[in-house]
């Protein structure tokens, strides 16, 4: 159980919950949480936004009713955090292009935060937002608002690049990479749907080039090549 530091909304429909404790995830591991009994049956998978001294944050999306349910919790409420969980980013090497799309912006705010070098391309379908944080952290920022995120980053300029959101993005950006001169290492975060989170049920089964893999334990990062999207 952890208590809710804070929960603010930050645009229509997104939020950033802070939530106490002391954990030691690692840039791109998920925790499964829930702010309820019995009803909604399924904790939510949210990926970790950050982590400080105080506890883990999460910037989230209403975008069911587990989701609505977590917005609606304020200061001082129990929140149960199962995690971190999750493979998590590799280490990067040479320089390095952070790619999110929508909510899947998330991840990458605790991956940039390590790193000493990245540029970071945020895309926005309606509204931008959490930008002042990711500038603070003193990388290159640059903004896509309804356009196509993926347009702005040339892959032949990156070693390593990191990429986040929702599938159709992460199926271009593999037929991007296959397109390019093949310099980048090129890693993608799924956001399956979860149910147990620990490899238990096969809710988030992803098909792979050497077969099937669970996101939970597997991913949510795998190599963009190895994936086999639907
Ligand atoms: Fe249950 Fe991955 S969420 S196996």
């Amino acid at each position: 159980m952890a208590t809710i530091i804070s929960n603010r909304r930050v645009a229509e429909g997104i939020y950033v919950m802070h939530a106490e404790g002391r954990f030691e995830a690692k840039q791109g591991q998920f925790f499964m949480v829930r702010g309820w009994d019995n009803y909604p049956l399924l904790s939510r998978p949210l990926s970790v936004y950050d982590q400080d001294e105080r506890g883990v944050k999460f910037l989230y999306k209403v975008a069911g009713e587990g989701t609505r349910m977590l917005s609606r919790m304020q200061a001082g409420d129990d929140v149960t955090l199962l995690g971190p969980l999750g493979n998590g980013f590799p280490a990067a090497e040479g320089r390095t292009a952070l790619i999110g799309g929508g909510i899947g912006i998330a991840p990458l705010f605790y991956a940039a935060r390590h790193l000493e070098q990245a540029d970071l391309y945020l895309g926005y379908s309606v509204e931008v937002y959490e930008e002042h944080e990711f500038r603070s952290l003193g990388h290159p920022v640059e903004i896509d608002l309804g356009g196509i995120v993926l347009d702005r980053a040339n892959f032949d300029d990156y070693d390593t690049i990191f990429i986040c959101g929702p599938e159709p993005m992460l199926r271009a950006a593999q037929m991007k990479s296959a397109m390019s001169s093949g310099r980048a290492q090129v890693y993608v975060s799924l956001e399956n749907r979860m149910a147990c989170g620990i490899g238990a049920c096969l809710v988030c089964s992803v098909g792979c080039e050497n077969g099937r893999k669970k996101a939970c334990v597997d991913g949510p990062v795998f190599r963009a090549g190895e994936v086999v999207f639907a």
